[in-house]
Order: C-alpha cells, then structure tokens, then sequence
C-alpha cells in the first residue's frame, strides 16, 4: 500500500496546505517524490482529467460540506459537490480508472426514521447538502450502468478526527467545541442536547476508503455502505467527553457548561448506522471507538496552537 504513485487534487476552499505538510514529515523523501499535487477546482473539467490521467484508483472526497452552508447558499455547494463531481466522474470513465470511490453521506437518510440506518432505506433529504450527497449517489449508479465505470459510495457518519478545522461558522461540533473549551469559551448545543449522531473517527473512515478501492469482492461492487462505527451518541454526552478529556490538562475546564440554543435547519434528530454491510462485503472492522477517537483528536488539540 505504501509503495503507490499519489495525486492530489484540493483548491483549499476549505482545506489547508499545511497538511500536506504533515505528510511530507510521516512519509520517507522517497515516497514523498511519488506525490504530486494540482491546485485546482474539480468544477474545472480538465483539471479532473489531468488528476486522473493513468490513475487505477481515484478516492473523491472533495466536496463543500456542512448542512448550514447549502441552507444558506445552495448555489455554491451544488456546484462543487454535483457539478465538481460530475467532473470527477467523467474525468474517471475517460481514464478508465480500475474503481471510483467517493465520500457519500449519512444525510441521504433524510426524514426516513429507521434506526439503525440500512443503505436501502432512505428518506426524503432535510437540506440542500442532502440533495447534492443523494445526487452522487444516483449519478455513480447510472455511470456505473452507462459506461461500465466501477463506483463505491461511503455514506460517512459525522467523521472526525486531528487537524479538522475549529475555524469558521460553519465548523464541525467536535473541533469547535475542543478549541472552545480550551480556549475557556462556552460551547452551544444545539436544541436540548439530545440529538444523537454516529461519530466515526478518521482512521475507520480512512479504512472503508482503502478497503472499498482494493476490494477484489465481486458482490461488493457498485454499493454504497455506511462508515460509522454503528453507535449512538448525544451531543450533550459528547460535550462531557471532550470537558472531561480537556479537564484532565486543565481542571478549570470542568467549571464550564454548555449554552443551550434552538434546533438546527434541516439537522436529522437520530443519526445511527448499521455497518454489517460494510463488515461482511468490504471486510470492515472500525478500529477506534468514539471515545478512543476522541482520545486522540484530544492528544492534537492539546499541542496545537490557536
Ligand atoms: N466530515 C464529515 O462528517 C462528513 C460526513 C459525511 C460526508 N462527508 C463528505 O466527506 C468529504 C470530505 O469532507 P471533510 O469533512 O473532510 O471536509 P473538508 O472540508 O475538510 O474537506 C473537503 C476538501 O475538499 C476541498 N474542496 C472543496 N471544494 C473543492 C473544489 N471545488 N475543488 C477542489 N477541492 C475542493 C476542500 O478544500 C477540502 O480540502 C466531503 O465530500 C463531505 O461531503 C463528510
């Protein structure tokens, strides 16, 4: 797996070149040389096609993420995330890469209220976001029948993980409320708490992806699977989690609460997964607990600095 030629393909509307650095320090100068990177917008179709020229594998993962930010400018994100994506997967069939896998999302379950999540049952979409999410989904199955190109969905459950930006009103509820805390500021809970969610931690989700790109299972081809890790927690219990993991640094921590505020637009209520279709056809076994996910983004938020 090491022993890979890489290309990136990222125009940092909301990622960080400073990653790439981070890369570069966990990777020998040798591999490092065997990656190349492209600045560049995947709504530019031949941007696309110079990324996946003579590649076997493409991982697609760009996208404009966040509920909020489609609620309150839809254009953009149906841009990037249906128009971009298009581009990818024309860019993909034109290469005749040997797999296409992209980052779906558990937002496609919409209203429908089954818990845990099963892939085959899904509602009506909450948000602009879900629409877009939905819409890959529905285009992936039509090229996979149209032009024979072989695409994998991940139906990613509220993923986190290092260096996840805490920046910005439309950041994720785990990085904000670690740089908040730590930074002594009150986080808001949106609604009264109970909301619950499938916190899946990077290096599960980083799995799903190698495992759905190599899988040589004839029967796991053309799917989508849920990545998550198939529990359930509530934000009011993962903001005693972080305050606890944060207290142990600094006891004064323990002395703040959290803000209650309203219920989000177009946020779904419960959010669990079931994972045994990713665990019987792809091999799927999460390696890290909410808690031992949480234990190491804590690690990373300790040592970086704001
Ligand atoms: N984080 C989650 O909980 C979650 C849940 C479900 C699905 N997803 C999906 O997973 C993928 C990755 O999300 P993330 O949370 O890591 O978000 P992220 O914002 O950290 O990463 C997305 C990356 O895509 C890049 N990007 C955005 N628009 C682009 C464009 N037009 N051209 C080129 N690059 C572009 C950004 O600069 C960024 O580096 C997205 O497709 C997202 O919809 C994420």
């Amino acid at each position: 797996m090491l022993e890979q030629d890489v290309v990136g393909l990222d125009n940092f509307a909301t990622g960080f070149r400073v990653n790439l650095d981070h890369v570069r320090e966990n990777v020998t100068e040798q591999q490092w040389r065997r990656f190349s990177f492209l600045e560049a917008d995947i709504c530019d179709l031949s941007a696309c096609h110079s990324a996946c020229d003579g590649v076997d594998y493409v991982l697609h993962q760009a996208a404009l993420g966040s509920v909020p930010r489609s609620v309150a400018d839809p254009l953009r994100t149906n841009h990037a995330n249906v128009d971009g994506f298009l581009n990818m997967l024309i860019a993909s069939r034109d290469a005749s890469v040997k797999r296409f896998v992209y980052a779906a999302s558990s937002s496609t379950y919409g209203d429908h209220p089954g818990l845990p999540k099963v892939e085959d049952l899904i509602g009506k979409p909450l948000s602009p976001y879900a629409v877009t999410k939905y819409v890959n989904e529905l285009y992936a199955t039509v090229f996979s029948r149209s032009y024979g190109i072989d695409c994998i969905g991940l139906r990613y459950f509220n993923v986190f993980g290092p260096r996840q930006d805490p920046q910005g009103a439309y950041a994720a509820v785990i990085p904000r409320w670690f740089e908040q805390l730590r930074q002594g500021v009150a986080p808001q809970i949106n609604g009264d708490g109970e909301t619950s969610r499938d916190f899946c931690f990077i290096d599960n989700t980083v799995q799903a992806n190698l495992l759905a790109a190599t899988s040589k299972n004839p029967d796991a081809r053309n799917l989508v699977y849920n990545v998550a890790v198939g529990g359930r927690t509530t934000l009011n219990e993962l903001f005693y989690s972080i305050r606890e993991l944060l207290s142990r640094e600094d006891a004064r921590i323990l002395q703040i609460g959290p803000v209650y505020g309203g219920f989000r637009e177009g946020d779904v209520r419960h959010s669990q997964a079931d994972i045994s279709r990713a665990r019987e056809l792809l091999g799927y076994q999460p390696t890290h607990s909410v808690d031992q996910g949480l234990a190491v983004t804590c690690e990373w938020f300790l040592v970086r600095k704001s």
